[in-house]
């Protein structure tokens, strides 16, 4: 099993991590003050930060990332007006991400899923799906194999290109949820 480090201390690094260690998975975390001076352990690190946080975090590893999987969580939304996403049309954060650190492979996972739904493993009744977009196969596997020990599905979505789709479908459903027109515990279910 991979060892995964997980930046961040929030709901979603400990949403993430319980599932992953719940399947078998090793999992260290970094808090934000230890951004820069705690070690990346292992092959795989989720980035479980807000995404205005990523940059200065690519920055304080730097080569340290070569090499290694990036997983990018975030939902790249607009803060101020909740009423678009702040990466080019066309682009995805996680996109941004690979192209700041090329020797890295960047994989898309979890941010279609609110944390309730990784938590509870469902969704309104059905297995919540973890959506996985990147272009390096083998670290789709590693991740896809730790999920699913932990007892969630997983749905190869693509290339990292279908990033762009995913933070379109997690900006989609945070808003219906703001909106108060779906719940937080709830979302979209694939079945
Ligand atoms: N919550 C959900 O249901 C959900 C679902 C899908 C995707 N996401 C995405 O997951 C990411 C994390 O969300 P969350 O709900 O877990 O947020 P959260 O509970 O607020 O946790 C955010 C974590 O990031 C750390 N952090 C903040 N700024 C940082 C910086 N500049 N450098 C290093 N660490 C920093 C925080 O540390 P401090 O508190 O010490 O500052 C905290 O540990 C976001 O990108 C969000 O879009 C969330």
């Amino acid at each position: 099993m991979a060892h995964f480090t997980i930046i961040g201390t929030g709901n979603m690094a400990n949403v993430i991590g319980g599932l992953l260690a719940d399947g078998g998975s090793s999992v260290s975390y970094i808090s934000h003050e230890q951004v820069g001076s705690a070690a990346l352990e292992g092959d795989v690190v989720v980035l479980a930060v807000p995404h205005p946080a990523v940059d200065g975090i690519l920055d304080a590893y730097g080569d340290q990332l070569a090499g290694k999987t990036i997983i990018d969580i975030t939902n790249p939304l607009n803060f101020e007006t909740f009423d678009s996403l702040v990466v080019p049309a066309g682009s995805s954060k996680a996109a941004e991400i690979q192209a700041k650190v090329p020797g890295s492979h960047v994989l898309k996972a979890f941010n279609t899923n609110f944390a309730a739904t990784l938590t509870g493993k469902q969704v309104g009744g059905v297995p919540t799906t973890v959506l996985i977009a990147g272009d390096d196969a083998t670290a789709k596997q590693v991740l896809a194999g730790a999920v699913e020990a932990g007892g969630v599905k997983v749905l190869d979505a693509g290339a990292l290109s279908r990033a762009h789709e995913l933070e379109a479908i997690g900006f989609l459903q945070i808003t219906l949820a703001a909106g108060e027109k779906i719940s937080w515990t709830g979302g979209f279910a694939i079945v």
